[in-house]
């Protein structure tokens, strides 16, 4: 398998898969739709809907299920980055290449839109039930995944990590501190996808605990790659502004240890991860693959 080859074409699908779900922009709140398809349309890695898919053809499930799954976390993503960039937040011009959402429509339509990806997420994962028929074993595994999402996305989860960040501005943080932030703003929603696909195949509970650990590892890693790319990376690059951290007076892992410690983190996190790959009872070589390629990720 050529990964590169692979990693595109998985891109482009998902990609496709996400857009087919975004509404038409049309009727008296198309200005609203028209926002939040502004910022899905943008782009991005589409990493965690490629993930659900993963985990979901890992386990044997039914790629169909998947996919208003894959749609929903993105929306929900995406969510949690147009709220992210807010002047009340993290105040960011520039998100996957373009200016940002209340750039563009002004900070009212922006929440709006935030508020509506959220919305529309569920709603679009509520969709697989149609696709279940009279099959209770389906019909359960949706909702298994279902409550996932709503967990990783809500306050035991990504929006729980946000409030410690922004409250926390400006100040020293303690181990733990910093490690809830990073486990629960950008841990949660990739042990949450993870965790998605292989629910909707009906892995057991284990194997669901086990991709949660991945998952912890995995966003600890990632959220410290980003913050690496914050004090290292260009716009042109990332496609979002670098030194946003600085500008917040963030204290991150990067401020605290360093650049050289921050990368060494990140390979030692990646590779803990992999190693726990090895003890899941289904194998697949391109998670294995994706592992490796985001520790030295420039975007
Ligand atoms: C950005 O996530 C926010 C973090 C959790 C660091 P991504 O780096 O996955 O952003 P996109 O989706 O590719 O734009
Ligand atoms: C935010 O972390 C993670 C989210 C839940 C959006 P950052 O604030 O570092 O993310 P970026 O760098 O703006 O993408
Ligand atoms: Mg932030
Ligand atoms: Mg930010
Ligand atoms: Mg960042």
């Amino acid at each position: 398998m050529d990964f590169q080859e692979e990693l595109k074409e998985r891109t482009r699908h998902a990609d496709e898969v996400v857009c087919s779900f975004l509404p038409e922009e049309e009727g008296q709140a198309r200005t609203l739709l028209s926002a939040m398809n502004y910022s899905v349309r943008a782009g991005g890695k589409r990493l965690r809907p490629i993930m659900i898919e993963s985990t979901c053809r890992m386990f044997g499930g039914d790629l169909r299920l998947a996919e208003p799954f894959m749609a929903a976390m993105e929306m929900i993503h995406t969510h949690s980055l147009v709220h992210d960039d807010l002047p009340a937040m993290d105040n960011d011009e520039y998100r996957r290449g373009r200016k940002t959402t209340h750039v563009v429509y002004g900070e009212a339509m922006a929440i709006l839109a935030g508020d509506g990806l959220l919305n529309l997420g569920y709603e679009t994962a509520a969709r697989a039930y149609c696709l279940c028929g009279n099959d209770a074993s389906k019909i359960l595994r949706v909702s298994k995944a279902l409550q996932i999402l709503a967990e990783k996305t809500g306050i035991s989860g990504m929006l729980g990590g946000q409030s410690l960040d922004v409250e926390l501005d400006g100040q020293p943080l303690s181990r733990e501190q910093l490690t809830y932030i990073y486990s629960h703003k950008t841990g949660a929603l990739i042990e949450g996808s993870l965790m998605i696909g292989a629910a909707l195949a009906g892995a057991e509970q284990d194997q669901l605990d086990l991709l949660e650990q991945i998952g912890r590892d995995v966003g600890d890693a990632f959220q410290i790659r980003d913050d690496i790319l914050d004090v290292t990376s260009t716009l042109e690059e990332i496609g979002k502004p670098v030194g946003s951290d600085a500008k917040n007076q963030k204290t991150t892992y990067v401020t605290i240890h360093g650049i050289e410690a921050s990368e060494a983190e990140v390979r030692k996190l990646s590779e803990r991860a992999l190693e726990a790959c090895g003890r899941l009872e289904a194998e697949d070589p391109f998670l294995r693959a994706l592992l490796k390629y985001l520790i030295d990720r420039r975007k």
